[in-house]
């Protein structure tokens, strides 16, 4: 299964969600890699950090995750999404940042219309439920991922050590959100 993680915007969490499903993934006995098509390299230099895997040429994984730059444009975005199964789109609760990821949702369906294509929440503050506010700014037109990702600062440290710097709540949130993303494709 391959998983693009894309965004027209910068900084909404694309490398972090890319680093933290590698290592939720690896958890639950998933063999997983990451394939850095950004050319700012942060995958690349955290999973160095943390021991984690990059594609190798010619060998299968389970989920390959692929990571992309902030941009629509640039041929990384597109290369993406045409091999991905499913694409995530990152973006903050916030209004302005979901019409943003709305207009990332569309591109993704134009480019390939049989991936799953999902909004995921992140850096919110209230817990995992869509709030209202999110609906509101939406509609029920754009696809959103039942489970979200809080803002926490383990899911930081994670990038210097590892699983181990997870606490038990942000552990259970991040393998439940694994678990939405990868059950998307049952
Ligand atoms: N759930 C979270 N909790 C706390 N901090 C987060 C979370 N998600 C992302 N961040 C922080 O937000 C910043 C931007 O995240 P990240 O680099 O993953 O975004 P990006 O979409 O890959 O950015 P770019 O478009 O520049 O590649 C980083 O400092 C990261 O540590
Ligand atoms: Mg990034």
């Amino acid at each position: 299964m391959k998983i693009a993680l894309i965004s027209k915007k910068g900084g909404v969490g694309k490398t972090t969600l890319a680093v933290l499903l590698h290592e939720a993934l690896k958890q639950t006995g998933t063999s997983v890699a990451v394939r850095d098509y950004d050319a700012q390299g942060s995958a690349t230099k955290a999973l160095a950090r943390i021991n984690g895997t990059r594609e190798v040429q010619g060998k299968k994984v389970d989920v390959l995750l692929i990571d992309t730059p902030p941009s629509l444009t640039l041929p990384a975005t597109p290369a993406a999404v045409a091999v991905a199964d499913i694409v995530l789109i990152p973006t903050s609760p916030s209004p302005m940042d979901l019409w943003e990821a709305e207009e990332t949702a569309a591109f993704a369906k134009a480019k390939n219309p049989k991936a799953i294509v999902r909004i995921v929440l992140n850096k919110t503050r209230a817990g995992t439920l869509l709030t209202s506010g999110v609906k509101t700014a939406l509609g029920n037109t754009v696809p959103v991922l039942p489970m979200a990702l809080g803002d926490r600062q383990a899911y930081q440290q994670l990038l210097l050590g590892g699983w181990e710097m997870l606490d038990t709540q942000a552990a259970k949130e991040l393998l439940q959100l694994t678990v939405a993303v990868t059950s998307l494709r049952k």
